[in-house]
């Protein structure tokens, strides 16, 4: 075995010619390799911009990594031994190298055992000094250079290091997904492919290791990748363990997505409903929390919940007695009218049963609504011999009568306090088709009827939009336990590790809110999780196209944030907090120059690829040390497949190699194919009727506001 003071004279490349901290200038022997090096135990590529030299010194070797490759003319080559002054010498091209240095090469004898191994430290010690001899490394340096030496650094490889001999590129799975990862770089330049790799990878090497200790069960990882462009759902065929979403029809392989309306916090339905703060915001929360509370109290059937409904009868009537006749004398109106003073009576009457503090006094006002609708109900034999009920025209008087019982009555309720104890963003369901009508009431109450419409409107909007109707308020509603089961996954891993939210059919009007609620629920999920176990639940938040959702911008604007500045902030946060509760985040992205710098700046590894935007790679530049920029200068010129990783998780900057992926296993975002359709070899009809159709159809549901929005007391659930 050489020391690496031995090898100075076989693999000796030059000498330093100046030393700084930040840069290594190197002078080149004549006789040093002209494109590749053959001594060094296998050929390897010499002089090679992001390639390694070493610096010998007295604690092991500096190791350079070349920045840059320059000839300079000399008027006479430096030529060693005597000089001959009777040659005239000619000018001469001088080869240089700048370097930048990365650590120190250390030499260990391996426990009990006479032989030695090659350790990359961080850190150099001993800075060369001018006239030191360079080196080329041996294979086993190399490797040495780029391979991990602890363990858990080696524990999934993602690719090999082409100017190291193709030594393995491995990553510990603790530093790359938990510290946030960026993998940056144009469109097709691998970063979907490398993402879905990584996932793979370490899923496999974390189920080998399970199996190695013998067992065969599911692995214990939550990964949850946010899919706007829908790439993803056919990159893990091959594997059981994954839940894919999708809106809603879903065929084979996927499962519905859902987002119900009442996990929205008062926040986002801000946000949506573009609510202003004055009147409607204040609203919105209140309605929010009452219609919450009112479920809560449901369940415990406590004067609250009395309360409530009696406040929401009490508002129905007044609602009636104010649109005029046509709502209890005329028909249709004076039928609804009779069945719902039925039915509010119906339900006083329950309460009766259960509240016995007023029980005597709910008896009352119960009979008093009923004997006002009977005293209007009659029925009569039809043609075809059934019964057919109706209902009278009611005077004016019923109607005040019924709402005085009902006023007098909520002054012996003590009424709840304002707030009722119960946090308006907190997620417990209540019927979204309810919100609407709720604001409504609100506003009628205050006098401030005139500031809601357009609130009521996007609110109704939501729900009558065919396409958003089934994410947000599903025929079957899940709970949240439900929900939470089934895209972060079950206790242990038990439905899979991966689920794959495809959000290309999501309108944009409301995808950055869906987004933006997903993310915030996985985070608070996985914040309580800490809270209540005191420990923290490894989770991986997956999201691509990330420019798009957490844009570069300000919060100074006045009133309320927008959807995409909610979906900013809520990531911001993640990427600030996350880590304390086990949340990593994986963002992939083509214009890193106009992700939030907030976010980027807490990313602790970064994976590059190809990037030719001059702003995108001056923004890169920045996120490295200085002397590391050169490295990054290769940025316009990698092929696909090949990328930088740099940061928490490499110990030396690294140009990768990224494992290649066979078709079926990379996410698919597949380039137009023009020219086999011009040519015949793919077949292409259109047939824009159906187009068209289905497109009014839509407009249909969205565009056009429901006719009148006074109408909405016929949707009064009594
Ligand atoms: N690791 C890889 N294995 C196999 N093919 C790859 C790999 N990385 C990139 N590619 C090729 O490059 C193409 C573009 O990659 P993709 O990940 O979709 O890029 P991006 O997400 O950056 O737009 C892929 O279709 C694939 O052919
Ligand atoms: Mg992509």
């Amino acid at each position: 075995m050489q020391t690496p003071i031995e090898q100075v004279a076989a693999l000796t490349i030059g000498t330093v010619e100046s030393v700084s901290p930040s840069e290594i200038q190197v002078l080149l022997a004549i006789d040093a390799p002209q494109t590749t090096a053959l001594n060094t135990g296998a050929p390897t590529g010499f002089p090679r911009i992001n390639g390694y030299v070493l610096i010998p010194n007295e604690t092991g070797a500096v190791v350079g990594m070349i920045v840059s490759l320059r000839v300079e003319r000399s008027t006479f080559p430096k030529r060693t031994g005597m000089k001959d002054f009777g040659l005239i010498d000619l000018p001469f091209p001088l080869r240089k190298l700048g370097l930048t240095p990365l650590g120190t090469l250390i030499q260990e004898k391996e426990k009990g055992s006479e032989t030695y191994y090659y350790k990359l430290e961080r850190g150099v010690v001993a800075f060369p000094s001018v006239g030191d001899p360079v080196l080329l490394p041996t294979v086993a340096q190399l490797k040495s250079i780029i391979e991990a030496s602890e363990p858990a650094d080696r524990r999934v490889s993602i690719g090999t290091s082409p100017l190291a001999a193709d030594a393995q590129v491995t990553v510990d799975p603790n530093k790359i997904f938990g510290r946030h990862l960026a993998v940056l770089g144009n469109t097709g330049s691998g970063k979907s492919c490398s993402v879905a790799g990584l996932i793979r990878w370490s899923l496999k090497k974390a189920r080998e290791e399970r199996q190695r200790q013998g067992r065969n069960d599911r692995v214990n990882a939550r990964f949850i990748i946010l899919d706007p462009n829908g790439e993803y759902s056919s990159a893990f065929t091959d594997l059981s363990d994954v839940r894919r979403f999708r809106v809603p029809p879903v065929s084979n392989g996927f499962e519905k997505l859902v987002l119900p309306a009442w996990m929205w916090n008062s926040q986002e339905w801000s946000a949506f409903t573009e609510a202003k703060p004055g009147v409607q915001r204040p609203l919105l929360k209140r309605a929010l929390r009452e219609l919450r509370a009112t479920d809560v109290a449901k369940e415990s059937n406590s004067e609250v919940a009395l309360y409530l409904s009696l406040q929401s009868y009490y508002r129905s009537l007044v609602d009636d007695k104010s649109k005029g006749p046509t709502a209890y004398m005329a028909k249709p109106g004076k039928n609804d009218f009779g069945q719902k003073l039925h039915a509010i009576g119906d339900s006083i009457e329950d309460y009766s049963k259960k509240i016995s503090d007023h029980e005597e006094c709910l008896k009352k006002l119960s009979d008093r609504i009923k004997e006002i609708a009977d005293s209007k109900y009659k029925t009569f034999t039809n043609d075809q011999n059934e019964q057919v009920e109706y209902y009278q025209a009611f005077t004016t008087s019923d109607v005040e009568v019924a709402i005085e019982a009902i006023d007098k009555t909520l002054e012996y309720i003590p009424a709840p306090p304002e707030n009722l104890g119960i946090n308006e963003d907190c997620p417990i369901p209540f019927k979204v088709e309810d919100f609407a009508i709720r604001i409504k009431d609100l506003a009628y109450e205050q006098g401030q009827m005139q500031y809601v419409d357009s609130l009521l409107l996007r609110i109704k909007m939501l729900l009558s939009d065919e396409r958003l109707k089934p994410v947000v308020s599903p025929a079957t509603d899940v709970g949240l336990s439900q929900w939470l089961d089934e895209f972060i996954g079950k206790n242990l891993g038990d439905n899979g590790c991966i689920s794959i939210i495809d959000l290309s059919l999501i309108s944009s009007d409301i995808l950055h809110t869906v987004i933006a609620v997903v993310a915030r629920i996985v985070f608070e999920a996985v914040q309580r999780y800490r809270r209540i176990e005191q420990k923290e639940l490894p989770t991986v938040l997956v999201l691509e196209e990330a420019h798009t959702f957490i844009y570069r911008g300000s919060d100074q604007e006045e009133g309320n944030p927008t959807p995409a500045q909610m979906c900013r902030q809520t990531f911001e946060r993640i990427a600030r907090e996350g880590r304390k509760f086990g949340l990593g985040l994986v963002l992939s992205s083509q214009r890193p120059s106009e992700l939030s710098p907030t976010v980027l700046a807490q990313c602790n590894t970064f994976l590059l690829h190809r990037m030719v935007n001059d702003r995108d790679q001056e923004l890169v530049g920045k996120l490295v040390p200085d002397n590391l920029g050169g490295l990054l200068k290769e940025l316009p010129s990698l092929p696909s497949r090949q990328a930088i990783l740099l940061g928490w998780a490499a110990s030396v900057p690294t140009l990768v190699e990224i494992t290649e992926l066979p078709e079926e296993q990379r996410p698919k975002s597949p380039d137009p194919e023009f020219w086999k359709v011009w040519t015949g070899e793919e077949e292409r009809s259109i047939d824009w009727k159906k187009i068209a159709d289905d497109w009014t159809h839509i407009e249909n549901a969205t565009g056009t506001p429901p006719k009148s929005t006074g109408k909405s007391d016929e949707e009064v659930p009594f």
